[in-house]
């Protein structure tokens, strides 16, 4: 075992000090552990997430206070150790840290960037599960993507918040393994002033009046989760509940001046999810919701798990089908890497296309067709955005959704039918690759597709003929 912290004076500990900062441990004997990497190599973030360990459970306790933006949040973030580690980091964007432990004991910790590293007093052996918790408190930021959206943690005028992470923003609420291949369950407790609503993912647990008046809440995600479909919203709401698929709680929320004309749209969202089940196999989650905004804090939808996020001005039935899609494509198969996104939202993309077939009377050849006429969707092939500005651009929805519909023309009805559910039966809950959908399909469909492959999914430019 190691002893990095060994009560030093003088300019041993000035010597300690400086061997941590740089990486090392002064005196250490029997060293076998390394630092777990500051990223998993991700093609377009490769800081993004952390290597060494990988993440079961996160308990993240929030505290915020509306009236100043302050944050005080505490995480305790239980992990096995895929490698024998001498320190680990984890992802924080923003906010000041004021402790680090490792099972109980206090930790060396140093802030670099968006990187946050914790050196345990005794290394941590390969198998092994462990428990970080880190204190931290701020006014969290809000992240301006290279394509210019926003995300993170956004505050509206009144103080409220509504916190989105695709792809990076989480970080900027709790210290994590912010990349999408490390999933975990979560429990998340916010407290914030009385007459204040807040929710987040999954089923609400527990609700308390603190001593001092405030009200805690409880969420409970057991299913893994990607860290940036992790949501909190604080402010005013009122919500409505349903039961959906027969056991399944349904909790939507609604800022109160988007609050009557959005009732309607929400009280669907159990038949909109029975219909989905029937193309898409069983609903992957135990919860199910969705909130509304007021326009202008939030740019777009986000799918959210469990309870997907829309602006008011977003919250039509064909965005609604297209973020529950996402529950099946994207939360429970989720990508391994950020240029896997196609397979979030090509999928998510041709379930408006089987919405609009099934319900409006529009072929989904129609959609396709259309989809081809536009020069946007040809700028690149959807499995090889060029830069991560491109990560939400058309080709990656609709070129990504075209593939799907030369897929099925290519295997027919019956043998897409069977994708379209054993696709996500096979990878629920886990994460896939580009790779693991065309040998996926290949195999259900008993032959080579190299061709339809070629020309729709990594092909360069329009084919001659739709
Ligand atoms: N995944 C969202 C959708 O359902 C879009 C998220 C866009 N994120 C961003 N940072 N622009 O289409
Ligand atoms: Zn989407």
């Amino acid at each position: 075992h190691r002893h990095c912290h060994r009560t030093r004076t003088g300019a041993a500990a000035l010597l300690a000090v400086l061997a941590v900062l740089a990486g090392g441990c002064a005196g250490a004997t029997g060293v076998r552990g390394a630092p777990g990497a500051a990223g998993l190599r991700d093609p377009y973030f490769p800081k993004l997430g952390n290597g060494g360990y990988d993440v079961r459970h996160y308990a993240l306790s929030l505290a915020y206070d509306p009236d100043t933006g302050r944050l005080d949040g505490t995480a305790e973030i239980t992990a096995r150790a895929t490698q024998d580690l001498s320190a680990f980091n984890l992802d924080l964007s923003g906010l000041a840290v004021g402790a680090a432990r490792v099972d109980g004991a206090p930790a060396a910790h140093n802030r670099a960037g968006n990187e946050l590293t914790v050196r345990p007093r005794e290394e941590i052996r390969k198998g092994a599960e462990f428990r970080a918790t880190v204190t931290y408190a701020g006014v969290p930021e809000r992240i301006t993507d290279a394509d210019g959206s926003e995300e993170g943690w956004l505050r509206d005028a009144d103080g409220g918040v509504v916190a989105v992470g695709e792809p990076a923003g989480s970080a900027t609420w709790f210290p994590g393994n912010h990349h999408p291949s490390d999933k975990a369950a979560y429990d998340i407790s916010l407290t914030v002033p009385a007459g204040t609503d807040a929710f987040s993912n999954g089923v609400r647990t527990e609700r308390r009046t603190e001593p001092d008046g405030r009200v805690t809440t409880v969420w409970h995600t057991p299913e893994p989760m990607a860290s940036y479909l992790a949501t909190v919203m604080i402010g005013r709401y009122e919500t409505g509940t349903a039961t959906a698929l027969g056991t399944v709680p349904v909790l939507t929320a609604a800022e109160p001046e988007v609050a009557a004309r959005t009732a309607a749209l929400r009280a669907e969202i159990p038949e909109l999810l029975a219909r989905q089940e029937r193309r898409f196999g069983p609903y992957p989650f135990s919860a199910a919701g969705a909130v509304v905004t007021e326009d202008g804090t939030l740019g777009y939808a986000l799918e959210t798990q469990t309870r997907p996020v829309f602006p008011a001005s977003s919250f039509d039935r064909t965005t609604l089908a297209h973020e529950l899609a996402h529950q099946w494509f994207g939360n429970s198969v989720s990508p391994a890497t950020w240029r896997d996104l196609w397979l979030n939202e090509g999928f998510a993309t041709y379930a408006e296309w089987l919405y609009a077939e099934e319900y409006g009377g529009v072929p989904a050849r129609t959609a396709f067709e259309r989809a081809f006429a536009q020069e946007a969707n040809w700028a690149f092939p959807p499995a090889a955005p060029p830069t991560a500005a491109n990560l939400f651009a058309p080709p990656v929805y609709q070129r990504g959704a075209m593939v799907l519909h030369k897929l099925r023309e290519t295997v027919g009805d019956g043998t897409f039918d069977s994708i379209l559910r054993g696709w996500p039966e096979k990878y629920r809950h886990a994460n896939a690759s580009t790779a693991d959908f065309t040998a996926y399909a290949e195999e259900i469909a008993g032959k080579d597709l190299d061709g339809l492959w070629d020309v729709w999914l990594y092909g360069d430019g329009r084919p001659e003929r739709p």
